[in-house]
Parts: structure tokens; sequence; C-alpha cells
């Protein structure tokens, strides 16, 4: 798969990165089993085979289970760690952490954040992070005690280069302004179901301050495709419904599938739009990697904006 510089980092990825949220099977840790911890080492390794190069992950991920799946698969396949980038989140903490009754919440304190990365290493048996990312905004971040935590973990080798996921592009900034190392990626979902970035700031932000964005739900959860088995409260509402004549015409002319034609759709913008594939489906893994040899139109394009807007540009 062709590849592409992460930010100004020195970092590469594939143009596709496979996300690593599902592949427990489930979201309860309770309910993992071997053929479930089995099934997502054999996703990992049928994405790696296909090309991808870039593992999205978090701590959060099945309570931490899918990073302990994508640490299996490392030590599975012994060449994996050192071709693809490995990539994960912290920030957020359950309820009940640390003592019960503790709500669900976000905690950029350097302590947790520190505590956080450590315990991620752990769980993927490796010794340094590629790219570690703010998961969701944390009301009560100080930017200055963020950048702290960030040099504390370069500074150890624990972690090469930082981002953020759903920031809004002011904290991004304020952030930035605080961090001596730069920011190389935003994480937000995009999809033809959800275009808030492109009118938001996100990818303008990301166009000239050279961030590479990262989409995700860019097959909005599955709805764009077969269906969608777990789906997030916000994407509920979804009705994707609307732009399927549209998407399936391009996909009919253009002899490929509503799936490939969505994600091709995010892979023409300027900016690098890096969609993050989340299905543990080895066929659907390969079938998307294909989006990468299909170039749309302009008219293309803007056909597919326009009937997911559902209503004619001004
Ligand atoms: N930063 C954040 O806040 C955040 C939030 C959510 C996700 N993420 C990241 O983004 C990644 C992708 O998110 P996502 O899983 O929602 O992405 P997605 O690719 O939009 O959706 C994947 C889901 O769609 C289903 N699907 C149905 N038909 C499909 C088809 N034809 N091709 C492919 N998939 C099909 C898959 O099921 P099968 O497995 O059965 O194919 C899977 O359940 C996650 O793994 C995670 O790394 C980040």
């Amino acid at each position: 798969m062709q590849t592409i510089p992460l930010g100004v980092s020195s970092l590469h990825s594939s143009r596709l990165a496979y996300g690593c949220w599902r592949l427990a099977g489930t979201w309860n840790p309770a309910e993992v089993t071997a053929e479930g911890r089995a099934a997502g080492r054999r996703a990992v390794i049928t994405a790696y085979e296909a090309g991808y190069t870039l593992f999205d992950n978090a701590d959060i991920y099945c309570q931490g289970e899918a990073e302990r799946i994508l640490g299996a698969a490392l030590k599975e396949v012994p060449e994996l760690r050192q071709r693809v980038v490995i990539a994960t989140k912290g920030g957020i903490r359950p309820a009940g952490d640390p003592q019960a009754g503790a709500p669900a919440r976000y905690d950029f304190s350097a302590q947790h954040l520190v505590r956080a990365c450590e315990q991620s290493l752990q769980r993927l048996g490796i010794e340094t992070i590629d790219l570690y990312m703010l998961h969701r905004p944390d009301y009560l971040a100080d930017p200055t005690e963020v950048a702290q935590a960030f040099s504390q973990l370069k500074d150890a080798a624990k972690v090469c280069y930082f981002g953020v996921s759903n920031f809004r592009p002011t904290l991004l900034t304020a952030l930035q302004a605080a961090c001596p190392m730069p920011l190389v990626v935003h994480q937000v979902e995009i999809s033809l179901a959800k275009l808030d970035a492109f009118t938001d700031g996100t990818l303008d932000q990301c166009l000239v301050e050279n961030i590479t964005p990262l989409a995700w739900s860019p097959l909005a959860a599955g709805l764009i495709g077969a269906g969608a088995s777990r789906l997030l409260p916000s994407q509920k509402a979804y009705r994707p419904e609307k732009f399927f004549p549209a998407l399936d015409a391009v996909a009919r002319a253009r002899g490929t599938s509503r799936i490939v034609v969505a994600l091709a759709w995010l892979l023409l913008h300027p900016s690098k739009i890096l969609p993050i594939i989340g299905s543990t489906n080895p066929d659907r893994i390969q079938e998307a990697a294909t989006a990468v040899e299909l170039e749309l139109t302009r008219e293309e394009w803007y056909q597919l904006l326009i009937a997911a807007r559902g209503e004619p540009l001004p």
C-alpha cells in the first residue's frame, strides 16, 4: 500500500490505518474468550499482510484487552514490530477508577498520563509507543502540565511522537503552544455520515500546520457497509440510506463496492485523511485496502457530498 509521512514526524503510515477497537469482539473484558483473542490476532495479521502499517489502539478499548491482543500478535509475528507504527491513546478513566463511586471521566494530569502510558506499554509488550494520543479533551487540562508529561515520556524513550483526538482546533493550538514537540496527528470522526471536520476548522488546521488527520469510524461504524454491530450513542441518529443511491451509482460505474467508494471519498481530500478501518473480518479488511487504487473525480466527490448533505450546495 502507498505510504505517507505522519505530520512533520519521521514516521510513515500506509494510506489506510487499522483500528483495534473491536479486536476483542466485545467491549466487556469479562466476555473475552480464547477464540475471540485468536480472531483478534488473525485480524491484525490479515491487516499487516494486506499492507496496513499503522495500528491504532487505546487503553480503554475493552479495558486493555485490545492492547493485549495487539501485543500478542506482535509476539506471534516477530518482524511486525519493526515494520509498523504502534499508536495508542490515553486520558480517559473508567468509572470506579481508582475507587468505587468515581465517575467515568477525562484526566490529563501528568501523573495519570505517565502511568496510563506505562500500562499501555506493558500490555502491548513493547519498549516504545510510536504515537501517543490524548483520547478526548479533558475539561480541566492544563497545557503546561500535559507538555511536562509528554516531555517526561519522550525523554524516557517511552513515546516517539504525540497527537490528539476529538479536540477543537483552538484547543489543539493551545496545547501546541505549550509543547516543545510537534503534535503530528489529529484523530476525529470523519465519514460521509459525519461531515463536521470539513467545516469546523479541523481539516483547515491540519492543512496549515501539517498535521495528519486520522478518520475514525470512516464507514460510520459499519452503517455504510453491511451494517453495524455496535454503534456509539452519537451514531444512532445517522441516516446513511439517504446517500446510498449516489454511492451505489458511483460504485456501479467504477465496478467496485459502496465501502470502497466511501473510503476513496475520504482519501481524495488534500489534507491526506488517513481512514482507520475497524472491521475484524479478513475479507473486509482486504477489500477496504483496494480503496487506495480508486481516485474519484471532483464531479463524483461533489455528487457524494451533496447526497450526504441531503441538500444542494448554497
Ligand atoms: N478516537 C476516538 O474517539 C475513536 C472512536 C471510535 C473509533 N476509533 C478508532 O477508529 C477505528 C475504526 O472505527 P470503527 O470500527 O467504528 O470503523 P468503521 O470501519 O467505520 O466500522 C467498522 C464496523 O463496520 C462493520 N462493517 C460492516 N460492513 C463492513 C464492510 N463492508 N467493510 C468494513 N466494515 C464493515 C465492521 O464489522 P465486521 O468486523 O463484521 O466487518 C465493524 O463492526 C477503531 O478501531 C478505533 O481504532 C477512535
